[in-house]
């Protein structure tokens, strides 16, 4: 189909949630390229938001989900799943938890944590319920995490919020301050990806651990975006000497595939049989998704990978920071890098692409982040940072083309 007849169906038919969207359809993939439906070749630097980790058409992936397909697909709750109870087992060897729950999303991932977290006190007689996230913080699109997230834009249009959510900012006194006899968690994201690729430092990340252990309340790590090697380590929170009580995934869990986890230790797993549940969590196929993306990460030392190119991305990128004075700023952990513009991104994203190299903005606007497929390779780096030079060199320091 050409692009123009899928626009055209686009606009007739689709809710239009998501605007003006680049005027581009892949149609295949192969690693880190994507072919549109003219069968023209772009850079993938954004692996459809952080899901596509091990690149496009891995053949030890598509072998598995090929081998699942045929065999079966879905079979409910009703009965035990073989494959979900190797992925559940297969998490909690690699993590430091004991007891996993699967969704299909990073909201659905969340919405567990959240009601984990509050079913936890309920037992226990307690009147804990309220969650404290940070401002500028992404957690989802459900209600609950609407409310979860830290940013009024996604709040106001659906307001009244439901109760019992703070968005406090990134600053230990004020969440110390925020902790009450009404509090059940602190969820925070190590790198507010969303929020423009924002660094939470060790020593603040500490902080907040120790808060939420003197308080006797639940320490929630979203990873969403920032697990299954995308920041440099299976985990992000590996990096910052803690370890919480919650973590949630989705994204790189699936590979493209939908899958959500929430990942817990059992003293805190209060769930009794029909309180919390999900048709399609952890069916045969997502749950053989995921244990493969485990295993080929294992097996290709992808992790190793994503340390070295990760270097080799952000020493690029901060030599053109050193050319364009409208860089204001190069940072991120593994490869979840942001580039800083002084200007709004919007158009350059958008001029990336149709040039060959897909990103996307982040951070209110100013933001393009790159999270290229974790398997990609420094000839991939070194043609995107062409296409970026040369792409952003047409634009003067007010942002215009
Ligand atoms: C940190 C974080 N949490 C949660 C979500 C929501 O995930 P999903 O869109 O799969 O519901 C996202 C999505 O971007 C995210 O980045």
């Amino acid at each position: 189909m050409k692009i123009e007849e899928i626009i055209s169906l686009d606009k007739q038919y689709y809710i239009n949630v998501f605007g003006d969207r680049i005027p581009l359809a892949f149609e295949k993939g192969k690693g880190c390229i994507l072919y549109d439906t003219e069968g023209r070749e772009y850079l993938d630097f954004i692996s459809g938001i952080s899901v596509c980790n091990l690149g496009h058409g891995h053949p030890k992936f598509v072998e598995a989900l090929k081998d699942q397909v045929e065999k079966l697909l879905h079979t409910s709750s009703l009965f035990y799943i073989e494959n979900q109870a190797l992925l559940a087992k297969k998490l909690c060897e690699i993590s430091p938890f004991d007891r996993v729950f699967f969704c299909n999303s990073g909201a659905e991932a969340n919405e567990a944590a959240i009601k984990l977290a509050r079913n936890y006190f309920y037992k226990k007689g307690s009147s804990r319920y309220k969650i404290i996230t940070l401002l500028n913080s992404f957690h989802g699109r459900t209600l609950a995490t609407t409310a979860a997230t830290g940013q009024k834009k996604y709040q106001k249009p659906f307001e009244p919020m439901p109760e019992g959510f703070l968005n406090v900012e990134a600053d230990i006194d004020m969440i110390k301050e925020a902790i009450d006899d009404k509090t059940a968690a602190v969820m925070i994201e190590l790198v507010q990806a969303e929020g423009g690729i924002k660094v939470l430092e060790k020593e603040f990340v500490g902080k907040i651990y120790d808060l939420c252990k003197d308080n006797g309340i639940f320490f929630i790590i979203d990873e969403v975006q920032t697990g299954i090697g995308r920041c440099g380590s299976l985990f992000c929170f590996e990096q910052y000497g803690i370890v919480p009580d919650i973590i949630t995934l989705a994204k790189g869990l699936g590979n493209g595939i939908p899958i959500g986890a929430m990942l817990c230790k059992k003293e805190v797993t209060s769930f009794e049989p029909g309180e919390h549940g999900s048709t399609f969590g952890g069916n045969l196929l997502a749950t053989r998704a995921a244990l493969e993306v485990l295993n080929i990460i294992e097996e290709e030392n992808i992790i190793e990978n994503v340390n070295r190119m990760s270097s080799y991305l952000k020493q690029r990128l901060s030599e053109l920071k050193e050319t364009f004075n409208f860089i204001a700023d190069v940072r991120g952990l593994g490869l979840l890098i942001g580039v800083e513009f002084s200007f709004p991104v919007k158009d350059l994203v958008k001029e990336l692409a149709l040039n060959g190299l897909l990103t996307s903005s982040c951070g209110g606007g100013n933001v393009i982040r790159f999270a290229p497929p974790l398997i990609v390779e420094k000839h991939h780096i070194d043609r995107a940072i062409e296409i970026f030079k040369e792409v952003v060199k047409r634009y003067d320091n007010m942002g215009r083309a």
